[in-house]
């Protein structure tokens, strides 16, 4: 059994998108219960994963323990205050013996192809909020697998996780959270 426990955590619309087509996260998807518990979240991390470019959209203000996937790097180094890993080459235990030894929780805030590689070699957890009633026509899909039809459900299912029932996390603002978790 794994020393870390990966949990992706992400907030989508109604048809699967994280982000807008510029690449940033619209305001149609942010919200405050989603944001604080996103931040619980992250402070019980021992190492937050994630691609380069929300790296750089997203200023590291409170210091954590970041590991940033990039193709710009060759295996795992360190560089401004966070580690940087390419995959290709150095597997994923191999990059948090160095990044994050103690083992632990790893929270997972993608984007899109970070999230491809965790749904592969496997989540213990999905945590997927949505702005019901808003879509982002041409944005960033959560998987990739939902521009070629599939629904996030279908990815998530798949990448062999169950849903707990969808809870209300924000009544007034039409924001609900489904728990995916590891098939036992
Ligand atoms: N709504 C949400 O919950 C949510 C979630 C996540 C992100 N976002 C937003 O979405 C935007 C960014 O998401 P994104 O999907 O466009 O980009 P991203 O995942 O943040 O960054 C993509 C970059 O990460 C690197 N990368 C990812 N997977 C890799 C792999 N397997 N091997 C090597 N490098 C890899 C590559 O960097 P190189 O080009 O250096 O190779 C790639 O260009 C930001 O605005 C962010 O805030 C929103």
């Amino acid at each position: 059994m794994s020393r870390w426990a990966f949990h992706g955590h992400a907030i989508v619309s109604d048809d699967d998108r994280i982000a807008g087509p510029d690449g940033l996260t619209p305001e149609s998807l942010r919200n405050d219960a989603d944001w604080g518990r996103f931040q619980a979240a992250l402070d019980a991390a021992a190492v937050t994963i994630l691609g380069r470019l929300g790296h750089e959209a997203n200023p590291n203000v409170r210091g954590r323990n970041r590991l940033v996937l990039s193709s710009g790097v060759r295996g795992i180094i360190r560089r401004d205050g966070a580690w940087w890993w390419n995959p290709a080459g150095t597997p994923l235990a191999d990059a948090l013996e160095i990044a994050a030894p103690q083992g632990g929780l790893a929270v997972v805030p993608g984007g899109r192809l970070v999230f491809d590689y965790f749904l592969k070699t496997g989540f213990d957890q999905f945590h997927l909020a949505r702005a019901e009633g808003i879509r982002v026509p041409g944005g960033v899909p959560v998987f990739s697998g939902i521009s070629s039809g599939s629904s996030a459900a279908e990815c998530l299912a798949a990448g062999g996780l169950v849903a707990d029932a969808p809870e209300a996390l924000d009544p007034a603002a039409n924001v609900s959270l489904t728990v995916w978790r590891r098939r036992a």
